[in-house]
């Protein structure tokens, strides 16, 4: 598989198969990503795998969290900023719109979305989890290299004829979570990671999503 074909054939896949995926491939996997660049050769990365029990104890901390204190944020920073602006409100907006219309959820069908968004917290049925953490001292810098390891995390696993789907929803759990994955150190949870074989007949699955073309988000001066 090439680089551009991972790219264009990876998406945020929301429904898997309970096949399993072994420690043998995870571990492969995050030994290409590895191979990501970052400032200063930093490597400003730490990312914890779950599977089985302790897959379930994530999800058991965080439904318990969930039920007791459901707006409690423990995210170090806002997910996204406080009022989203244009195009970035629309952006964002669209995709949500487009996932529900392929599932057949209508806009005023509350109850049908926020269960759809609770699948987060089953790793949408993916038979691994993966957090990525930093040393909460890092600066802005070192949080971008972060991001651009797990991307390099998600790109590996396509290649192997894997799904992924990035979670920022476990960020305003990210105490609770790091406490169920008996996190040490000075660290943070930033994002998680559903991982696994995609469940290729769920409608959820076919959504793909848009992007705005090449001149709206780059400039070439001088060629
Ligand atoms: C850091 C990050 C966090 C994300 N968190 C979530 C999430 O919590 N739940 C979810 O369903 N999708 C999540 N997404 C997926 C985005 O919605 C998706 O990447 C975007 O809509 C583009 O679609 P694509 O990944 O299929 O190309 C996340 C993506 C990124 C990069």
């Amino acid at each position: 598989m090439t680089v551009t074909k991972a790219l264009k054939s990876r998406i945020s896949t929301r429904a898997f198969l309970d096949t399993p995926v072994s420690k043998d491939e995870i571990a492969e996997i995050l030994d290409a990503a590895k191979f990501a660049a970052s400032g200063g050769n930093l490597q400003p990365w730490k990312v914890i795998a779950v599977a089985g029990d302790a897959r379930q104890r994530v999800i058991d901390a965080v439904s318990e969290k969930l039920s007791k204190d459901p707006f409690g944020n423990e995210a170090e920073f806002p997910v996204y900023p406080e009022k989203l602006w244009e195009p970035y409100r629309s952006r964002r907006y669209e995709v949500g719109e487009d996932m529900y219309a392929l599932m057949g959820v209508p806009r005023e069908d509350k109850g049908a979305r926020l269960n759809w968004l609770m699948q987060n917290y089953q790793f949408f049925g993916a038979p691994v989890g993966l957090f990525f953490a930093i040393d909460e001292r890092m600066n802005k810098n070192q949080w971008a290299h972060l991001g651009m390891f797990m991307m390099c995390v998600a790109l590996a696993a396509e290649e192997k004829g894997l799904a992924t789907c990035m979670q920022e929803a476990w960020t305003p759990h990210a105490k609770t979570v790091g406490d169920a994955l008996k996190l040490e150190g000075p660290y943070i949870v930033y994002c998680g990671m559903a991982l696994g074989h995609a469940d290729k007949t769920a409608k959820v699955n076919q959504l793909r999503t848009k992007r705005a073309p090449l001149d709206e988000f780059a400039a070439f001066d001088g060629f």
